[in-house]
């Protein structure tokens, strides 16, 4: 299917053709192995639905005292360097001057979901946010750079690819929920979302 914009994010259904996805789904494995997904708990104490964990030089952590980007996983390891199958997608839909700093992999188990927000822990907003999403369906839900105002959703796909730039990077978005078991790409299902982003 041909790309198109949603409110300012360029959408690429089916960018991954399904032996990709998988090969991206066992690079994964190596990822969570070495920084095991753990769920973050928001500054007013609410655990999130969405189990997360990263790679690159810096993993986006969550807890008591604030949201921001940590050189280690909260067990004390580095993170693991981000898949080379992944920095070949965002080379080839963002830049090849530079590479992101951290590449973010949020799984969403049933009834997970992600409420609307805005990506604004990195210091630079002229670098998009790449969103590559995998396995079970999930409802994409865009807003407006301030809150509030009309919204537009999409169903993202196994193999869907998101670029969040220029004007729309400080967009607020959210997943209202995902259709759990719609694929067979995760042999337990759920979804799997990795968003890189150049930090400092
Ligand atoms: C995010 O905003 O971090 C995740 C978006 C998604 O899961 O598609
Ligand atoms: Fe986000």
């Amino acid at each position: 299917m041909t790309e198109f914009d949603l409110r300012g994010f360029r959408i690429l259904p089916e960018y991954l053709a399904p032996a990709c996805q998988a090969d991206l789904v066992s690079a994964l494995r190596d990822v969570v192995a070495q920084a095991p997904l753990f769920s973050p708990v928001t500054p007013s104490g609410k655990t999130m639905s969405v189990r997360m964990t990263s790679a690159g030089r810096y993993g986006w952590v969550s807890d008591r005292s604030g949201y921001r980007y940590s050189g280690a996983h909260p067990a004390g390891q580095p993170w693991p360097d981000i898949p080379a199958a992944v920095l070949r997608i965002w080379r080839d839909l963002v830049s090849d001057r530079r590479d992101p700093d951290c590449c973010l992999l949020n799984y969403y188990g049933e009834g997970a979901r992600m409420g609307l927000h805005q990506d604004r822990d990195e210091a630079d907003f002229s670098w998009p946010v790449l969103s590559i999403s995998l396995g079970d369906e999930g409802l994409l839900r865009i807003g407006n750079t301030a809150r509030g105002g009309a919204t537009a959703s999409h169903w993202l796909r196994s193999g869907d690819v998101v670029v969040m730039g220029g004007a729309a990077r400080l967009a607020y978005h959210g997943v209202d929920r995902i259709r759990f078991g719609s694929s067979t790409l995760l042999p337990k299902g759920g979804r799997i979302n990795l968003t890189c982003r150049v930090v400092d």
